[in-house]
């Protein structure tokens, strides 16, 4: 079936223990799993209408089953953005339950917001993270705290900044789900922006950085963020943070930006600062089509 995941790859996924994945990916819509429910997430009621049909035709065909199907609009505004609704199954059931990546856990709740707390785009980031095992994180726009997560089971010491208390929250059951002990790890309150400064002045380094930001948002004093505009002045506080040998991701979801504008950005902040680094290919996402997904690039500092 055109645009939908093919079964050898739905295999490889459950041998390694990942239960969250895109399934479909169309340009007005995209279906992702997360274990035994599916979510839908459209622009238009006549391309959820499609892709509800292939998403039957597609589970019969794969031998798979769905407790639940549920479905996101994808609105132009982000003030129109709306928890999922369920579409078909249990209307009693928990909307939170737990899926695997890579035999990680993280927990999910399909009616906390838009966002049920696992962005599938970063699978490969997380695992670079696992992989180079920092010795100390700083996770900016931490969300549920994955990115921390994987720090932690790598035996590193991490520091989570999120404006919301509540993801913050998410993420510390995050790593209590994965039998990780929360001493050596901060969860901090506030805005980014305001934060690596602090944590500049107080001498505090670290050698891995999480730059995720979302696109638009404001924080408690009215203070707007637009990516564009500020993603510069947020790498160059980070810079002032980062070990000499530091690992920095750059990541975003605006469709504005590409990785060569993340690189262009990267490398003018990278000569301001008097700083050298180099910038590996990205790791492309097998579910994924190419384009699709967050931009990122790691900046490999040396
Ligand atoms: C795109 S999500 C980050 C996703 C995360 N990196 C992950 O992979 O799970 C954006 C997060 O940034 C937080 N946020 C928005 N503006 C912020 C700010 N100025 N300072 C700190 N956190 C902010 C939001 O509360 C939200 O949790």
């Amino acid at each position: 079936m055109n645009n939908w995941i093919d079964f050898g790859l739905v295999r490889d996924f459950a041998a390694e223990k990942t239960e969250a994945y895109r399934l479909c990916t169309k340009p007005d819509a995209w279906v992702e799993r997360y274990g035994p429910d599916a979510l839908v997430s459209y622009k238009t009621e006549a391309a959820l209408e499609q892709i509800l049909h292939e998403l039957d035709e597609w589970t019969l065909l794969a031998n798979q089953k769905f407790e639940r199907v549920f479905g996101r609009y994808l609105p132009r505004q982000n003030s129109e953005r709306n928890a999922p609704q369920l579409i078909s199954g249990d209307a009693s059931a928990p909307l939170q339950r737990n899926v695997l990546e890579r035999d990680v856990c993280y927990a999910l709740d399909f009616g906390a917001g838009y966002s049920a707390g696992l962005f599938l785009d970063q699978r490969e980031n997380r695992q670079f993270v696992r992989r180079i095992a920092p010795r100390r994180l700083l996770n900016c726009f931490a969300y549920t705290c994955s990115f921390s997560v994987m720090a932690a089971l790598a035996g590193g010491e991490t520091l989570s900044v999120d404006l919301s208390r509540k993801s913050l929250n998410r993420g510390r059951d995050n790593f209590i789900l994965n039998k990780l002990a929360t001493d050596r790890h901060r969860f901090l309150v506030g805005d980014v922006l305001t934060v690596l400064p602090r944590l500049a002045r107080k001498g505090e380094r670290f050698d891995a950085i999480i730059l995720d930001p979302p696109t638009f948002s404001r924080s408690h004093t009215g203070k707007a963020w637009q990516v564009e505009h500020d993603f510069e002045k947020l790498l160059l506080a980070a810079l002032e943070v980062a070990e000499r040998d530091a690992k920095i991701l750059l990541s975003t979801n605006c469709t504005r930006l590409t990785e060569r504008a993340l690189e262009v950005m990267g490398r003018f902040c990278l000569k301001a600062t008097r700083r050298a680094a180099s910038f590996p290919p990205p790791v492309a996402l097998p579910d994924f089509p190419p384009g699709e997904g967050a931009r990122s690039l790691w900046m490999i500092l040396r």
